[in-house]
């Protein structure tokens, strides 16, 4: 008996007595409820209504590898060497492991689970099972490094991009590369540099964690939120976010390999969640006002110095006094 058999059963989210299970699953009461164990210990919840039977409690939103590559529009799926996988350790350390011997296609990894999600600046991502997006993607570059200027931040504008076309408006970006709506974070981008290859060509490995379903997450310490939680009245599908943003990452790799991050610059900044207000940078020792980026993808705070860049590091609101 297949997981996902029991799964389409209780997918109607009514209560299903283990009798009639049983019998349309052609296996034993026994069996039934072995198989509800797995399930429950995979992390998908199921309600046990005494006299009655199972519910499941969990929305079910399983990733599936031809459905996403169904929706791909942008890019020719036999350009992208899409992998979906129920764990892993981090899908950017799988998306390393695939170019150590590259292909022609883009490498492209999904996964249901991280056991080692990474976030920037060394700190863990968040990644508990079926609930959320984690995908990696290998995009090779030339140029050298400086062709990567504005990179993670063209990036973000893909993400906004395709939340935009499944009907999503309002997503915010905080620089570098935070997903914001509503004041609280749902989503991050991971840039790492591989190495560079022969020919000035640079291997870069960029990592998208979006909280899709999320409802509970005791190991982030800020505020946080996810797609269904700030638009509750959209159908959330995470084949199709992952297409979505495939194909608008195709789309802006494309531009950017040609002109870089200055055609990007006005629509990052329109959805640029700090522009005007108050902030701190360089660990709070460098006080101003937002004043969008600069050409080369810096933040740049209006301080009572002038104009000043800030290349790298975290800049937050200033709290009022
Ligand atoms: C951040 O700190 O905001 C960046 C978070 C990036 C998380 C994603 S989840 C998929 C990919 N794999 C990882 O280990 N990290 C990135």
């Amino acid at each position: 008996m297949k997981p996902n058999t029991l799964l389409d059963l209780l997918g109607d989210h009514r209560v299903h007595s283990g009798e009639s299970l049983a019998q349309q699953l052609g296996v034993s009461r026994t069996a039934v409820w072995k198989q509800i164990r797995k399930v429950v210990a995979e992390g998908i919840e199921v309600r046990t209504i005494r006299g009655q039977g199972y519910q499941l409690v969990t929305a079910l939103d399983l990733l599936d590898q031809h459905k996403i590559t169904d929706n791909l529009v942008k890019v020719d799926s036999a350009d992208v060497d899409l992998v979906v996988l129920k764990e892993v350790d981090s899908t950017n350390a799988e998306v390393a492991r695939k170019l150590s011997a590259p292909g022609l296609a883009m490498p492209v990894v999904l996964a249901d689970a991280q056991t080692e999600g990474r976030g920037r600046r060394g700190r863990n991502w968040s990644s508990p099972k079926g609930q959320n997006l984690y995908m990696s993607m290998g995009l090779t570059l030339r140029g050298g490094f400086e062709g990567l200027s504005g990179l993670s931040l063209v990036l973000g504008v893909a993400v906004v991009r395709a939340l935009n076309v499944l009907g999503v408006k309002g997503a915010g970006l905080k620089w570098p590369n935070d997903l914001y709506a509503g004041g609280k974070k749902f989503g991050g981008i991971l840039v790492e540099i591989q190495g560079e290859l022969q020919e000035g060509q640079v291997q870069v490995i960029a990592g998208l964690g979006i909280n899709v379903h999320m409802t509970e997450a005791a190991d982030v310490d800020q505020p946080w939120t996810s797609l269904a939680r700030h638009w509750p009245d959209q159908v959330w599908v995470r084949n199709e976010i992952a297409a979505s943003v495939i194909n608008e990452v195709a789309s802006v790799m494309t531009q950017f390999r040609n002109g870089g991050f200055s055609a990007f610059r006005d629509e990052w900044q329109r959805h640029d969640i700090f522009l005007g207000k108050a902030l701190c940078a360089k660990d709070g020792t460098l006080a101003g006002v937002g004043a969008g980026v600069d050409s080369g993808g810096n933040y740049q705070l209006d301080t009572e110095a002038g104009r000043v860049s800030v290349m790298a590091g975290d800049i937050s609101l200033r709290e009022s006094v």
